[in-house]
């Protein structure tokens, strides 16, 4: 239109037009020196010297040192000199090799400046409420996420932002290649039996009904399968009403992903690959394969959990046959229980730091786990000492054999299997975080396999998927599955990185008859089933494939790249501890209009107003 034309109609281009960068600041070096460069980005730091005035301008490339000279025009200074952090501007400047003593090797930019000759304010601001920092914000969480857009301006938020986005381009570009068609699935919709509790949202036309937020798009990812789709991925948002944790968000998002015509080997030979080519192309590691492969019994066995951490050895071991020998009678009487078991763990090196205090807090860790205590004993110049050495005085060879070396610490729990693996597990756990054994560089990636398909719930007295109702048992267990439930492992594998479950998947049934038998030993009567999953079934009775698939959390996978403790450091708008977004207020309360149109009554309002 009338570019520059000072007419009524043009003031809003006009107060529009800025002048607009020809450089990123990354792209800014030695080679552009005598170049003239515009800048656009905020002011990172300012810093008056008198006769010059330092500007660090940031934009999410980098950041680099601008400078108004000695001698330049008064108003130029005056404009600079004014200006704050945070405030948004456009430089026009020179590109000038800084003298070599003024050189900033920590700075990718640090060889040169650029001479300011013109500046623009482009949006002023407010003094901010935490100092932007080139690493994470040093500010209370809270305050990063109510301020979350000053957060994100951060070098460190930046770069984790930025390597998600990575992350995401490579699976797509992976799952592309191989054929994967990547497919949306509805987010209003029935609920989906994940095992954790729904997010609802009321339906206005149908008063008194509810979609459920998906869990997983498990479901439909079958039907997708039953609709001959083959190969389907989706960068999927997932919806789980739980309390959040460092790796746990209400919402968050998954790599889901499912096959037709598969068996389990060539969902892990994806997945692999898929894995390989991520950290390849965002961090150029080169991952071995094939990952190591154990079942959950020598997982929980080994390492006592069934997300083992692998960048560090100490390993569990059976001490069943030595407490049998031992005088130690209170063990000895736990291990006559059937399904019971005593397993050893040596802190190595510990001996000398260990009070009892560290055996108390280790003892409560134990028991958090189930065990009604905890033994150790030290191994000392002087032999074995304190706690229940007592009862091993002539057991040192055995318990040398088992690794155990002088100025080492012995652990031993006796208890239900399960619970005794757990109880050392978390200690070894918690050791190797304590002892710097976790190097968030290291990226040691397993398979956990051959899982129980159900588990018996103490309180419920019943049977319950351990995956979900969907997984295939193996073959060897089709026969005795109504009869010992709790002896069929299903077709299921979990993909563990450095301590943390990754991915969960598993081959799915796909004949309707077994899917029944499956829902009838999880108390599903045939037409609770067919009231919540008919859908499913109904379309498994058109020639369903065989097909199987697996579901990497994103949120988890970027936050181990990212060296991060908890998966809020990689999301843009997470909920906080609480589950609250401390940014817009949500959840938030609804208008009285909303109220009617939903036709919902607020008795939670009403009771806590009649105070009751
Ligand atoms: P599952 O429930 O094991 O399996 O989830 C798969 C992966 O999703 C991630 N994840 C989470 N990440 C952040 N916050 C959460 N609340 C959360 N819950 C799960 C984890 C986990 O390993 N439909 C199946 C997959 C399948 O069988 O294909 C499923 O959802 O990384």
């Amino acid at each position: 239109c009338c570019r520059g034309n000072s007419m009524p109609g043009c003031a809003e281009e006009k107060s529009m037009s800025f002048l607009k960068r020809t450089h990123a600041v990354n792209r800014l070096n030695t080679a552009c020196e005598g170049k003239e460069v515009v800048l656009n980005g905020w002011v990172h730091r300012l810093r008056d010297h008198g006769p010059f005035i330092f500007v660090n301008l940031r934009d999410r490339s980098g950041l680099v040192q601008c400078v108004v000279p000695e001698g330049s025009d008064e108003k130029l200074f005056a404009q600079v000199r004014a200006l704050k952090s945070e405030y948004c501007i456009a430089v026009r400047g020179k590109v000038v090799l800084r003298p070599q003593q003024m050189r900033n090797e920590r700075m990718a930019s640090g060889k040169i400046e650029v001479h300011i000759e013109e500046c623009q304010v482009l949006g002023i601001s407010e003094t901010p409420p935490f100092v932007i920092e080139d690493e994470t914000t040093k500010a209370k969480e809270d305050l990063r996420l109510k301020y979350r857009y000053l957060d994100l301006r951060s070098g460190a938020m930046q770069h984790n932002i930025q390597l998600r986005h990575q992350v995401t381009m490579a699976v797509r570009n992976y799952l592309d290649n191989l054929g994967f068609w990547e497919i949306e699935t509805p987010i209003l919709i029935r609920s989906t039996p994940e095992g954790a509790r729904d997010f609802v949202v009321p339906s206005r036309i149908y008063p008194g009904q509810f979609f459920a937020l998906p869990q997983s798009p498990q479901l439909y990812k079958q039907i997708l399968m039953a609709s001959g789709m083959e190969k389907y991925f989706q960068i999927a948002r997932c919806f789980r009403d739980e309390d959040p944790r460092g790796d746990r968000q209400p919402e968050f998002t998954q790599i889901d992903i499912e096959m037709s015509f598969v068996d389990r080997e060539d969902v892990l030979d994806m997945t692999e690959g898929l894995m390989r080519h991520i950290f390849k192309e965002v961090k150029n590691i080169d991952l071995p394969v094939p990952f190591v492969r154990l079942s959950y019994h020598e997982a929980m066995n080994t390492y006592g959990l069934d997300k083992p951490d692998l960048r560090f050895e100490m390993k569990l071991f059976n001490v069943a046959d030595l407490v049998q020998k031992s005088d130690f009678d209170v063990m000895k009487q736990a291990l006559a229980q059937e399904g019971y078991a005593a397993k050893g763990l040596i802190l190595s090196g510990e001996a000398d730091d260990f009070s009892r205090k560290k055996a108390s807090e280790l003892e409560d860790m134990a028991k958090k786990a189930g065990l009604s205590g905890l033994a150790w004993m030290k191994y000392t110049a002087q032999g074995l000492e304190g706690g229940a050495s007592k009862f091993f005085t002539t057991h040192l060879d055995e318990l040398k054999k088992l690794g155990l070396q002088e100025g080492d610490v012995l652990l031993l729990a006796a208890g239900p299997w399960q619970k005794t693996c757990t109880a050392l597990g978390n200690i070894r756990q918690k050791y190797g975080q304590e002892k710097g054994l976790c190097d968030t560089e290291t990226f040691s990636f397993c398979w956990v396999l051959d899982f129980p398909l159900f588990e018996f719930n103490e309180e419920a007295k019943e049977w319950t998927a351990a995956h979900h109702m969907f997984t295939m048992p193996q073959k060897e267990f089709l026969e005795t599955m109504e009869s010992d439930p709790g002896a069929v492992l299903g077709d299921l594998y979990d993909l563990v990185l450095n301590g943390y479950e990754l991915a969960s998947g598993s081959i799915r049934i796909h004949d309707p008859q077994l899917q029944k038998r499956v829902f009838n030993i999880v108390g599903y009567s045939e037409e609770a089933a067919q009231d919540r999953f008919g859908f499913l079934l109904e379309s498994f009775q058109y020639g369903a494939p065989p097909h199987g698939g697996i579901a990497p959390g994103l949120d988890r996978l970027v936050m181990l790249m990212c060296g991060q403790q908890t998966i809020r450091e990689v999301i843009a708008f997470p909920k906080n501890t609480q589950g609250v977004a401390p940014l817009e207020g949500a959840p938030g309360e609804i208008d009285e209009l909303q109220w009617h149109e939903l036709q919902l009554k607020r008795i939670i309002q009403k009771t806590l107003n009649t105070g009751g």
